[in-house]
């Protein structure tokens, strides 16, 4: 468990589609938007003393260079992939080379929905999954992560001179 004095930052990545969250079928993925979801993660992030660098892309490579440029920064990756959780080995691979937790978040319950929406590549990646709590599931996330993260790296030691 981190303490609840250090700083640590989380990465929260969104995939497709997740900016028109509010509007976008919303009696699958509910009212609030990106926006409010953000608001409310950095809210309850803030009460246990971590930070969030909330991001959203359309485009799988830019998701995968900010993946890339987490190792090291951050003390772990919460990411809803959107669609690409179907289908990118890609995302996957960053993920896993990254070496960081990551939990793995959906609005709606991917395992009531169509078959092809049932199966993650990102899954491999994740220590675990949350669907189907709508935006709470990223509250729930920031509390799993809690856990998970890793403390920063211990400065290198200085030589006396
Ligand atoms: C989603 C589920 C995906 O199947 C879909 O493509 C999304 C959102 C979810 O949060 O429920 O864009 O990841």
């Amino acid at each position: 468990m981190i303490p609840p004095s250090t700083t640590q930052t989380i990465l929260i990545l969104n995939g497709p589609n997740l900016n028109l969250l509010g509007s976008r079928q919303p009696e699958i993925y509910g009212r609030e938007t990106l926006a409010d979801i953000e608001a409310a993660c950095s809210r309850h992030a803030r009460t246990l003393g971590l930070a969030v660098d909330f991001r959203q892309s359309n485009h799988e490579g830019q998701l995968i260079d900010w993946i890339q440029q987490a190792r090291g920064r951050v003390a772990g990756i919460i990411i809803n992939p959107g669609a690409y959780t179907h289908t990118s080995i890609a995302i996957l691979d960053a993920l896993l080379a990254v070496e960081l937790p990551v939990v793995e978040v959906h609005l709606s319950n991917i395992h009531q929905r169509e078959p092809f929406r049932q199966q993650s590549f990102v899954s491999k990646a994740a220590r675990g999954v949350i669907c189907g709590f709508g935006s709470h599931g990223y509250i729930l996330a920031v509390d799993a992560m809690t856990r998970l993260a890793v403390p920063p790296a211990a400065p290198p030691d200085i030589e006396e001179a």
